[in-house]
């Protein structure tokens, strides 16, 4: 198996990297458009394996995709990251032109790849890279949900003082401060209701937190975050190339589900080796109905502004 990683920043590195720890392909490949960062994080990350004990072969490119040629699974991580203060939305000038540059480079050399969306405003980039590539839709996938659903994960288990391996949560909506929905009605501990634990306060809190969760680094950093996000996109890497049918929360294109058309927004999906594979309608109440709208017409228009670029 072969998995490229288009941006060698610190998302597009630590993502490899854990690609790598687990020896998810035999061959990886790390690309960057600035001269020598990608060869130089690959051989760093190569001295590791010595260490480490794996046998995945990481090899860098400086904008050469010939040498992406004929990955399974490839990585979008290209784009300007979030400064403090800054809302994901306001990189999407920036960051459609990279992307739609980088998805066609790729498909040139490696027509059949699934493509994982990291790049921000990541579910317009994703709805740009189903749009501009017209690749099948269960080959596109953007990353947030599964991110934000960790994010919720860890703020959950901080208050509950339990293990986040132990919770099963899920956010669904788009991957912006005021567009994601944390599904607190939902989530459990095993198969508890964390409902059951927290009052109606925290839970309100727990659910505000998630949603500036990367907001928060971004402030703490004075960047965005990468170990997080980083690991999200190798877990999707993960279960695409292990065939796992694992369900996550990904940006992919609806078509009704939800009560939404022509707009890639996320749901809960399982993801194997056809990409994702099914998407799972939870019976959601007439208040996340509604925050499930409100979240489809920000990322739409957020997507109509593609149009005038
Ligand atoms: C985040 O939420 C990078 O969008 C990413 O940290």
């Amino acid at each position: 198996m072969k998995v490229t990683v288009v941006g060698a920043g610190a998302v597009g590195a630590t993502c490899a990297d854990n690609i790598a720890r687990k020896e998810l392909a035999e061959e990886l490949v790390l690309l960057d458009i600035k001269e020598g960062l990608a060869e130089g994080k690959a051989q760093d990350m190569m001295q590791t394996a010595a260490l480490l004990g794996f046998d995945t072969r990481i090899t860098g490119s400086t904008n050469d995709y010939a040498k992406t040629a004929k990955s399974d699974v490839v990585v979008i991580t290209s784009g300007l990251p979030r400064k403090p203060g800054m809302t994901r939305e306001e990189l999407i000038g920036t960051n459609a032109g990279i992307v739609r540059g980088v998805a066609e480079n790729i498909l040139k050399h490696s027509p059949d790849a699934i493509l994982i969306i990291i790049s921000n405003p990541m579910d317009t980039m994703t709805q740009l890279a189903l749009t501009s590539t017209g690749l099948p839709k269960n080959k596109i996938i953007g990353m947030g949900g599964t991110l934000d659903s960790a994010r919720f994960k860890f703020q959950l288990s901080q208050h509950l003082g339990c293990s986040p391996a132990d919770l099963n949560a899920l956010v669904i909506g788009g991957h912006g401060d005021t567009t994601m929905i944390p599904l607190i009605r939902f989530a459990t501990w095993n198969s508890m209701p964390v409902t059951k634990f927290l009052s109606e306060e925290k839970q309100k809190q727990i659910v505000a937190d998630t949603m500036v969760g990367g907001a928060t680094l971004t402030k703490l950093i004075g960047t965005s975050a990468w170990y997080a996000p980083g690991a999200a996109g190798a877990a999707l890497v993960e279960t695409i190339l292990r065939d796992e049918k694992k369900l996550f929360t990904c940006c992919v294109s609806l078509n009704g589900e939800y009560g939404q058309k022509d707009i890639c927004l996320g749901v809960p999906v399982v993801i194997g080796k056809k990409g994702w594979e099914k998407i799972l309608e939870f019976d959601l109440n007439a208040d996340e109905q509604a925050l499930f709208k409100k979240s489809a017409d920000a990322v739409r228009s957020m997507n109509d502004v593609l149009k005038t670029l």
